[in-house]
């Protein structure tokens, strides 16, 4: 366990990170930043605001699994300090637990069962004391996990954050109370998150929710509900007040940031069209980005996750316009082969695919590349495993995020086709896929020894109180010497060596 003081004022966050591996697909998850392993079981302590008086009650929050849920925990904190909750970093000093949870794939919702049994023990030192499961776990079981986990006294879906305060008085008096209720509006536009990050330079903001998208293997479109976009103007009002109070980098997040559409007119927003030219009345993702980018030439702007059937080449031609919009993009493949992409329901060929690789290198030449795989799918024969691996080759991925295929209960996978590629197979084919990547990332960062990139300064280096990190446009980590600098500030460095995750380099 250890404490991290933020720079922020109010603000404090602890990291439990269970140092316990699952099995191989979280060791290859911990070599990268998706499913971030710095991040997993982070709590957080917030202050109620002045104005709000006390209700006398403690909660403890500890958050689990993408970007997604630790914006969603700023926004489960922000309801509850102006509800009159203090926060504590102690669990054991709780009068309320809440745990927010990840079912993306079933090693993720094992750990939460597991950290449950642990958290368990403030009931035996505080009676009346009550645990709270949010997000997609709670989604995906609603109240089957009050019967699987008889400890658990409060089941909250990702929508019904607002009502929390509510649950809690209901299971004070002794009910359990489950509120799993999808919505096809609520994107809490207007609640200002408390802002969990460590560094005080880069925040999250979440810009749509849920996903319409059906990829056969998922079990977001069931545990996040709809896709929605959120109004505009409050997520360029957030991103302003980021720049204002000091950060200089938003990422904007979504499932699917491509095809997020925001109009007064819901006619308008119903109708998918990728055209720029029929978007007259719409914010469309291009309209968006140029929007938070001209909030200030020195807030850089991010987004994930890219869609390859939706990424228009309207959004490049928008990236290449701002230079402070990153040259990154994270563009999922899942499969490099046509047969399994159909049956995946990715809705896109693996030409496709390549033509959007050659959009990107095309009009945005320095961009770096990242991407999703999932290794041992359905039926996946060992040629289409390298298909797979031939489109690596391809797209040259500067970051992976590379997994062995997980079945969901409830998912179009689950009820159409047989998990058949035996557990052996799938963690040889990953483990190819992992060392192809491997090779491709260094080779990647060989190429920027010598560059010179302008870094955005994060923080000082955990290994060295002597170097500082930050990032480049293409979202690699760079460590250089601290000289009189800060986190917050702009410099140039110049890469002098690499190893496979990190650039190291030197003031330029
Ligand atoms: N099994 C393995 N990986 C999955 N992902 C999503 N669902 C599954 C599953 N059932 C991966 C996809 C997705 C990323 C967030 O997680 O690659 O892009
Ligand atoms: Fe899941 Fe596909 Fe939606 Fe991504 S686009 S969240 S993989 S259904």
């Amino acid at each position: 366990m250890s404490a991290v003081l933020l720079s922020l004022p109010l603000i404090s966050i602890r990291s439990f990170m269970d140092n316990k591996l699952y099995n191989n697909e979280v060791a290859f998850e911990l070599q990268t930043k998706k499913i971030d392993e710095n991040r997993q079981g982070e709590t957080l302590t917030v202050e109620r605001p002045k104005q709000v008086d006390s209700n006398g009650k403690k909660y403890y929050i500890e958050s689990y699994g993408c970007q997604m849920n630790f914006a969603d925990s700023e926004v489960v904190a922000s309801i509850l300090a102006n509800a009159g909750f203090d926060s504590t970093p102690e669990f054991l000093d709780a009068d309320i637990i809440l745990i927010n949870t990840c079912s993306i794939r079933d090693n993720a919702e094992q750990r939460v069962r597991h950290r449950l049994q642990h958290l368990s023990a403030v009931k035996k030192k505080k009676k009346g004391a009550l645990i709270g499961v949010l997000g997609c776990m709670a989604e995906r079981l609603k109240e089957k996990f009050l019967e699987e986990e008889k400890i658990v006294d409060i089941v909250a879906g990702p929508d019904v954050y607002r009502m929390l305060p509510a649950m809690v008085e209901e299971a004070e008096t002794g009910q359990k109370a489950v509120n799993v209720l999808l919505s096809r509006e609520e994107t809490y536009a207007e609640i200002n998150p408390v802002r969990l990050n460590t560094n005080g330079v880069t925040a999250f903001i979440s810009i749509m929710r849920g996903c319409d998208n059906m990829c056969a293997f998922c079990v977001v479109p069931f545990t996040r509900g709809r896709e929605r976009s959120r109004d505009h103007r409050s997520i360029l009002k957030e991103a302003q007040e980021l720049y204002d109070n000091g950060y200089r980098e938003v990422t904007l997040l979504g499932q699917n940031v491509d095809s997020y559409r925001f109009s007064e007119d819901p006619k308008l927003v119903g109708k998918k069209l990728v055209d720029a030219k029929y978007d007259e009345g719409v914010v469309n993702f291009a309209k968006l980005l140029e929007m938070v980018a001209q909030i200030a030439p020195d807030l850089r702007v991010r987004f994930s996750t890219s869609h390859p059937k939706d990424m228009t080449d309207d959004v490049l031609y928008t990236m290449a316009k701002y230079d402070n919009i990153c040259n990154y993009i994270h563009l999922p493949l899942q499969s490099g082969s046509n047969r399994v992409l159909d049956i995946m329901n990715r809705t896109y060929t693996r030409e496709w695919y390549k033509e959007r690789i050659d959009a990107i290198k095309r009009i945005l030449p320095e961009a770096a590349i990242s991407t999703d795989i999932i290794a041992g799918f359905c039926t996946e024969t060992e040629e289409e495993h390298l298909e797979t691996m031939d489109i690596m080759e391809y797209a040259q991925y500067s970051m992976a995020y590379m997994f062995a295929y997980s079945e969901r209960p409830g998912t179009v996978a689950a009820k159409k086709f047989t998990d058949d590629i035996p557990e052996e197979t799938k963690k040889r084919r990953l483990t190819e896929i992992v060392a192809l990547h491997r090779k491709h990332s260094l080779e990647h960062n060989l190429r920027d020894v010598g560059k010179t990139f302008e870094v955005l300064i994060e923080g000082t280096s955990h290994r060295s109180a002597e170097h500082l990190i930050g990032r480049n446009s293409q979202n690699k980590v760079i460590v250089f010497p601290k000289a009189d600098l800060k986190p917050g500030m702009y410099t140039h460095v110049k890469v002098t060596d690499c190893t496979g995750g990190t650039l190291i380099g030197e003031l330029a």
